[in-house]
């Protein structure tokens, strides 16, 4: 079995802590870096919190870089009132023991990426797209090179969920999404019209528990978390788990229906900063590049992240 390279991009984050979780677990995907980027807390507490992860999950043979600390223009803003101060939820942090690899996350991913096969290595984005513009301005090879890019970010029929019309991942840095947009890269977007349709409902957060392995029990604490809080904030009683879905996508794409389009992303306007226009008229956009997801399966990734989970090993 020939397993695809994936280098994961985030900002834990209590739903990039499940997807992290289901990357660690899955032995089909050849798992090269873990890369942070500030987002939703500071990038000292999401590089932090990513060795965290990789302690629990027994994956400390996997590298994580710290990356961009503020977006290439704006303000850094953060999303901590659903994330938890620390970023973990209500999960205590702790020193873990080892620590971040040497340099910075966007020099690393051009390493990665270009010492290996063409379109070889998958990029899953799951917090801010900093660090991929980053590096594709260090090295703009970098865009034909570059395997998929399966991107946890933006909205469509779903309307925003940090303003009315933007997702936070692409509202916190526009101007990053907007430039890796435009470079010709193969990018899927996996928007809250797909993750709004994965919920973590108390059923499927009992059965990750009853998993019984750190990794399983890590996942269940963060999904409780956003339970009680987006209960209170939103009113919903199962959150959406939003960044395990590019991951579930590479593993197992026939889980995600999804659309070719364009996605064009707002940088000017205060009002509508982030928000995604995706265009699915070929006669309208001229070209298709990019594809956006309209459906999901979620049964089928809560039962991919129970058995990544699973996995003692
Ligand atoms: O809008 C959801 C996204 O913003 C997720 O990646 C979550 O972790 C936050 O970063
Ligand atoms: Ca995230």
């Amino acid at each position: 079995m020939t397993r695809q390279a994936l280098i994961i991009d985030c900002d834990p984050g209590v739903d990039d802590a499940v997807a992290l979780m289901l990357a660690f677990g899955s032995r089909e995907l050849d798992l090269l870096a873990v890369t942070a980027v500030g987002g939703n807390v500071p990038v000292a507490k999401t590089a932090r919190n990513a060795r965290i992860l990789r302690q629990i999950a027994g994956r400390e043979d996997v590298p994580v870089f710290m990356g961009a600390d503020r977006p290439l223009r704006r303000e850094p803003a953060g999303a901590g009132e659903f994330h938890g101060a620390e970023g973990l939820g209500d999960m205590a942090p702790f020193e873990p023991d080892a620590p971040c690899a040497e340099g910075h996350a966007a020099d690393a991913i051009i390493d990665l990426v270009m010492g290996r096969p063409e379109k070889s290595v998958a990029v899953a984005v799951l917090g801010p797209l900093t660090n991929l513009a980053l590096a594709l301005r260090r090295e703009p090879a970098l865009a034909a090179r570059l395997g998929p890019l399966a991107v946890m970010g933006g909205a469509r029929s779903e309307g925003g969920n940090i303003t009315a019309s933007a997702e936070f991942n692409i509202w916190a840095d526009p101007d990053a999404a907007a430039e890796v947009l435009a470079t010709g890269c193969e990018v899927v977007m996996f928007g809250l019209d797909a993750t709004h349709q994965v919920r973590a409902t108390t059923a499927r957060i009992a059965a990750l528990e009853a998993v019984g392995t750190p990794s399983a029990g890590a996942a269940a604490s963060m999904m409780r978390f956003s339970q009680r809080v987006e209960r209170r904030i939103v009113g919903w009683d199962a959150p959406p788990v939003h960044d395990p879905c590019p991951v579930a996508w590479l593993l197992k794409p026939d889980l995600f229906g999804l659309k070719p389009c364009r996605i064009a992303v707002e940088t000017d306007s205060d009002l509508t900063r982030g928000h995604t226009a995706v265009e699915f008229r070929e006669a309208v956009a001229g070209a298709l590049p990019h594809r956006w997801a309209v459906s999901a399966d979620a049964d089928g990734v809560f039962g991919l992240i129970e058995s990544a989970c699973g996995r003692g090993d």
